[in-house]
């Protein structure tokens, strides 16, 4: 039996998850998978819309994913405001949201996990190594779960969508992965569960990183084509404004390997800290 959660059908097991995406199918609608951590903020309702273009019927699930946090990472202290959350989606429109239990996803004697292994090994998987694995284990058990037509994921996680891209083509999957683009705050900050770590100060400063970003492409514009420069540029500039960066690359699109030369298409992509908060961003550097 399905529950009801401030409005929202939730389902608890991949079998109620089944059965309705057969109902779903029975009834004629595609269906899209929008897999989240919750903490549902407006960068995750523009991926419902993304989903709601290419299906009748949208899934969301929520489940905080402990085998993609390090030992020292946030895992307990990751928000999990579920009720607003399940508002939030009835609010909008979702047809059912999954939110399973860690013991649900990871019985005892779990003991299998999927790897993706060049695209994960720079950018955040040099920082956090058993991250990205974690990712592809858990999306790749809500895609099996799901049988859906699409999932939908932001490019706000760029590393994590060509991950999930690759994954799905090596192991043919055949739901469709599409990438929908960054929402952002009007300051353009990129909309993030993680910004209510920042403090009010914090807040004010974090915007430097798309600033610094958007500098980078005015620069590329006008002819600049030195990936070195470029990234003394952006770190210098977030870290005038009290960022402590992790890394800032420019690097390929698609295989994410860093260029030194801005000849074609190429992507700008960034892990900042400002205080206990981890903020990503990227954007194209168009030539
Ligand atoms: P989470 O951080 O909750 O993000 C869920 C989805 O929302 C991801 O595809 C992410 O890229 C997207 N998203 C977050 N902020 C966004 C923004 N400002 N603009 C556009 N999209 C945004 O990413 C994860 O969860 C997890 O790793 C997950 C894929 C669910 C696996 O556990």
């Amino acid at each position: 039996m399905l529950e009801t959660i401030a409005g929202a059908q939730v389902a608890r097991t991949p079998a109620e998850v089944r059965a309705w995406t057969a109902t779903m199918r029975a009834a004629g609608k595609r269906t899209a998978l929008v897999p989240t951590m919750g903490a549902l903020h407006a960068g995750h309702m523009t991926l419902v819309d993304t989903a709601r273009q290419h299906a009748g019927a949208v899934l969301v699930s929520i489940f905080v994913n402990p085998m993609q946090f390090g030992p020292k990472e946030d895992f307990s202290a990751y928000p999990r405001p579920f009720e607003n959350d399940c508002a939030l989606c009835a609010a909008k429109g979702v047809d059912l949201i999954y939110a399973p239990t860690p013991a649900t996803m990871y019985p005892p004697g779990f003991q299998s996990h999927v790897e993706v292994e060049q695209l994960t090994q720079g950018l955040c998987g040099a920082a956090r190594p058993t991250h990205f694995r974690g990712v592809t284990t858990v999306v790749m058990k809500l895609l099996n779960i799901a049988l859906a037509d699409v999932a939908v994921f932001g490019e706000k996680d760029y590393q994590q969508l060509q991950t999930l891209k690759r994954m799905a083509l090596d192991l043919d999957h055949p739901t469709a992965i599409l990438g929908a683009p960054i929402a952002r705050e009007p300051d353009g900050l990129a909309m993030s569960s993680r910004n209510v770590y920042l403090s009010a100060a914090e807040r004010q400063a974090a915007p430097a990183i798309v600033q610094s970003l958007r500098a980078a492409q005015a620069r590329v514009r006008a002819g600049e084509r030195d990936a070195a420069r470029l990234v003394a540029e952006m770190s210098a500039a977030q870290s005038a404004a009290g960022g402590r960066i992790d890394y800032v690359q420019i690097v390929d699109p698609q295989t994410l390997q860093p260029l030194e030369m801005l000849e074609r298409s190429a992507r700008v992509i960034v892990a900042t800290w400002f205080g206990r908060a981890r903020l990503l961003d990227n954007m194209d550097l168009l030539i």
